[in-house]
């Protein structure tokens, strides 16, 4: 019998309610009912600042599992697919979006964790929103999420970019809508 689907969305605007938190519920919304979701805010779980320890003692590590940053492995880990949420910013990710990554660079060497094997043929997706109209200028961004999943031998679930700037535009535009709504075919 395979896994149940389970789908971490891991949102990294930082306003509420933002155009990519709406574009990733329309999509959501495709899922079937038997897969189930967790939604983080980023915003609600803040992590630490990132300090590389790679080459520090073991003992050292512990901030990087504890406390928010647990709370996050321990959802991530739990995830057969990973969903980040996350609206252009200069190209590429949010600040929030960028520490979580780092902090895997953390969490791939936390003894005990086997966060890399773990985390091996899950699926990592990202859905985005830029105010330019130009899919060219996400292309950092996909491409690191991409990046990122192949590195961690993740499969690539694909990438939803969508239009807005101002809070709720995305959901005036109709071809925005329509890919949201195709996004997750693969997933059903
Ligand atoms: C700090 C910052 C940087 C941004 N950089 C870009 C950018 O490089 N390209 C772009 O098209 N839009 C950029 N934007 C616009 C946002 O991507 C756009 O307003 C989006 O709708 C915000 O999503 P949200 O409502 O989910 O926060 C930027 C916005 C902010 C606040």
């Amino acid at each position: 019998m395979s896994t149940p689907r389970r789908f971490l969305f891991l949102v990294s605007s930082s306003r509420p309610h933002g155009n990519t938190e709406q574009l990733a519920r329309r999509a959501a919304t495709q899922l079937p009912a038997a897969v189930a979701q967790e939604w983080i805010n980023l915003a609600d779980v803040p992590l630490p600042v990132f300090a590389d320890l790679r080459h520090a003692t073991a003992e050292a590590w512990a901030p990087h599992v504890e406390g928010n940053a647990r709370r996050l492995l321990e959802a991530t880990l739990a995830a057969t697919d990973l969903v980040m949420v996350t609206p252009v910013y200069w190209y590429s990710l949010p600040a929030a979006a960028k520490l979580y990554l780092d902090h895997w660079s953390a969490w791939l060497r936390a003894p005990g964790w086997d966060f890399k094997p773990r985390m091996k043929e899950r699926t990592l997706w990202g859905i985005s929103v830029s105010s330019d109209t130009d899919p060219r200028f996400a292309e950092p961004l996909s491409q690191t999420l991409r990046f990122t999943a192949d590195y961690m031998q993740m499969c690539w679930g694909g990438f939803l970019l969508g239009y807005g700037n101002r809070p709720g535009e995305v959901l005036q535009h109709a071809p925005s809508l329509a890919a949201a709504d195709r996004f997750f075919a693969a997933a059903r």
